[in-house]
């Protein structure tokens, strides 16, 4: 039988070549509609290591994952060195659990740590009382102590109102954080005041600050964790940061693996909330600063006339 395989039109093979390299020769730098840029690749030879990401094309259109099963990708940022991930809610049923243990990440995914910047830790539910703590290896450290209620005269913030303690709270996160325990405190459920559509329960998660600034999300959110424990319909992002290597540029410009290897690059002492080493395209360029010739540019330099050049406004 003679193959029907098709190659891709010309012209879709120039613009491809025209593009700045994101990913490694030979690699797929795209899974749906996410950019996948080196270090992160779908394949063996494609990806540094702990960098590797799947793309399930049993989707339409495919989906990212980190690794092969861990949180799903929603997009990665090689500039800001972090990767939007969709968020779990974990829910606790009332009166049961006192104690909660959460895995935000699977312990294999070694370079990712929740970013403490851009992320804010989420209680919804009310008729408890209940305080986040790091692991005791990190401190044991009380980070989100809150007991929010949900009182029968104020339907409106309950449902419209912000995450400020009428059937949600919300708090900071501490710095290099991947797991963490909540001690609940369970109230007796008739001492709660709570309209019958709100289930008793908690739910918790991290979600993105700015994602959560818009209280249309934080509508849907409390709305659908209220009523029912449940948010799997609801694509809830949170931000993860990395780095390439747990080591200082210093030590890292040393070794063969080295990862800053585009001209007109640089490297960066992480100051997010992942620790090691990362790297910039210098000013005036822009791309992927882990390919080689990935940083592109310069801008064209417009002098003192700047303002004759260009399309007029
Ligand atoms: C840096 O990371 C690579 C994989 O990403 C690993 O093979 C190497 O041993 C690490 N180097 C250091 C100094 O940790
Ligand atoms: C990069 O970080 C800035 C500042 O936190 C943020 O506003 C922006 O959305 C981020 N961009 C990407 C692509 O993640
Ligand atoms: C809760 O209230 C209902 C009626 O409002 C009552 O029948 C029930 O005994 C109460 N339960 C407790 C534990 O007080
Ligand atoms: C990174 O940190 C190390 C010490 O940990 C320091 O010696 C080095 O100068 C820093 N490099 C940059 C580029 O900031």
């Amino acid at each position: 039988m003679r193959s029907l395989v098709v190659p891709p039109p010309l012209l879709v093979q120039l613009a491809m070549a025209a593009a700045a390299n994101i990913a490694l020769a030979g690699c797929e730098s795209k899974c749906g509609d996410v950019d996948v840029p080196y270090p992160f690749g779908t394949r063996y030879g494609c990806h540094r290591t702990g960098f590797k990401v799947t793309c399930d094309r049993a989707y339409q259109p495919p989906r990212l994952f980190l690794q092969s099963d861990g949180p799903e990708v929603l997009a990665i940022s090689v500039r800001n060195s972090t990767v939007r991930i969709r968020a779990t809610a974990w829910s606790v049923a009332a009166g049961n659990a006192r104690d909660v243990r959460v895995r935000i990440l699977p312990a294999k995914l070694r370079p990712y740590v929740l970013s403490a910047a851009r992320n804010s830790f989420v209680l919804v539910g009310c008729g408890f009382q209940a305080a986040a703590q790091t692991p005791s290896r990190q401190g044991a450290a009380t980070f989100g102590s809150c007991a929010p209620s949900c009182p029968a005269d104020e339907q409106l913030k309950l449902r419209r109102g912000a995450c400020h303690g009428v059937g949600c709270c919300e708090s900071p996160i501490p710095t290099g954080l991947k797991s963490f325990r909540i001690r609940f405190s369970w109230q007796e459920q008739n001492a709660t005041a709570r309209p019958p559509w709100v289930t008793p329960g908690a739910s918790v998660l991290t979600v993105e600050q700015e994602w959560w600034r818009d209280r249309d999300n934080v509508f849907a959110v409390k709305m659908s964790l209220l009523s029912s424990g449940n948010a799997a319909g609801l694509v809830i992002p949170a931000v993860l940061d990395w780095t390439l290597n747990k080591s200082s540029c210093a030590a890292a410009a040393k070794r063969s693996d080295f990862g800053c290897v585009s001209k007109n690059s640089e490297c960066l002492n992480s100051t997010s909330s992942a620790y090691g080493y990362v790297c910039r395209c210098n000013d005036g360029y822009d791309g992927n600063p882990y390919v080689s010739d990935g940083c592109q540019g310069p801008q064209r330099h417009v002098g003192s006339d700047s303002r004759f050049v260009g399309p007029g406004k």
